[in-house]
């Protein structure tokens, strides 16, 4: 499909993060439960690879299971757990096909077995595919990430691998998740709510936030070329004025 006119291709994110919430919301204005609205937020993570991979965004980050969704009823953790497993497996050629790369960011030591080896499964066989990068977000928050990488960095300086007080950046960016991926460009968080919930506190310094009122499961290709047309129309100025970025 055509890229939208009202889009430059010359300034589309490398990197575009999705908070997608309101699933529970959605489907409990309908009167059905929260679980509908998660199977229904399939749909939208499809469309939304499809827009991404047209647009040559190069790593989509979805925010799937954060480590306080654990505190949420036994019954809707369940069913997302088996909703994971079921849409690798029912997605898997569709990633194959579209030549989409699958990687993960959080603490996947703490999923199910069924899942772990389903997602271990998808990432290997997806390894080498090259059009764009989905990496889900699963049992991850921004804080448990930094806190494995600051104890594994305390390690590192008892055994003198790292030196107190010569300690950088790129030091602490080599133990996060996302050590192999840019920082997002760009966050989309639908369902009204403009709160960052624990998601990419380090990665998202410099990031442009683009919110909408859409429950995920309803957020379709026109939203997505929306929140690229707002990042489009913002002046990034990393801390310089106007002049000299211009
Ligand atoms: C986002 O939708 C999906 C997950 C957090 C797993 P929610 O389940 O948070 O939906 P709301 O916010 O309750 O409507
Ligand atoms: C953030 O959504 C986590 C995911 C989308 C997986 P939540 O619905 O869990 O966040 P809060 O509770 O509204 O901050
Ligand atoms: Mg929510």
């Amino acid at each position: 499909m055509l890229i939208p006119r009202s889009i430059n291709p010359d300034n589309i994110p490398s990197h575009v993060a999705i908070i997608m919430d309101g699933n529970g919301r959605w489907a409990q204005a309908k009167g059905e439960n929260r679980l509908f609205g998660h199977s229904n937020g399939v749909e939208s993570v499809r469309e939304t690879i499809k827009c991404a991979r047209e647009l040559e965004v190069s790593y989509l980050t979805l925010y799937a299971f954060s480590t306080e969704n654990w505190s949420r009823p036994k019954e809707e953790i369940d069913g997302l757990m088996q909703l994971l497993v079921a849409s690798i497996h029912s997605e898997l050629a569709l990633l194959m096909e579209n030549n989409v790369r699958l990687a993960t960011i959080g603490n996947l030591s703490l999923l199910p077995e069924d899942c772990r080896i389903s997602l271990d499964e998808a990432v290997q066989k997806t390894a080498k595919n090259k059009d764009i990068t989905l990496i889900l977000a699963l049992n991850y928050s921004s804080r448990d990430e930094l806190m494995r990488a600051f104890n594994r960095m305390a390690t590192d300086v008892l055994n003198g691998k790292l030196i107190p007080g010569k300690i950088g950046q790129k030091d602490l960016e080599k133990e996060l998740d996302t050590a192999s991926f840019p920082d997002p460009e760009l966050l989309i968080r639908t369902s009204g709510e403009h709160r960052v919930s624990n998601f990419l506190l380090w990665q998202l310094a410099y990031a442009e936030m683009h919110f909408t009122n859409v429950y995920w499961p309803e957020f379709r290709r026109q939203h997505f070329m929306d929140a690229i047309i707002d990042f489009q129309s913002r002046e990034r100025r990393f801390g310089k004025i106007s002049e000299q970025v211009r």
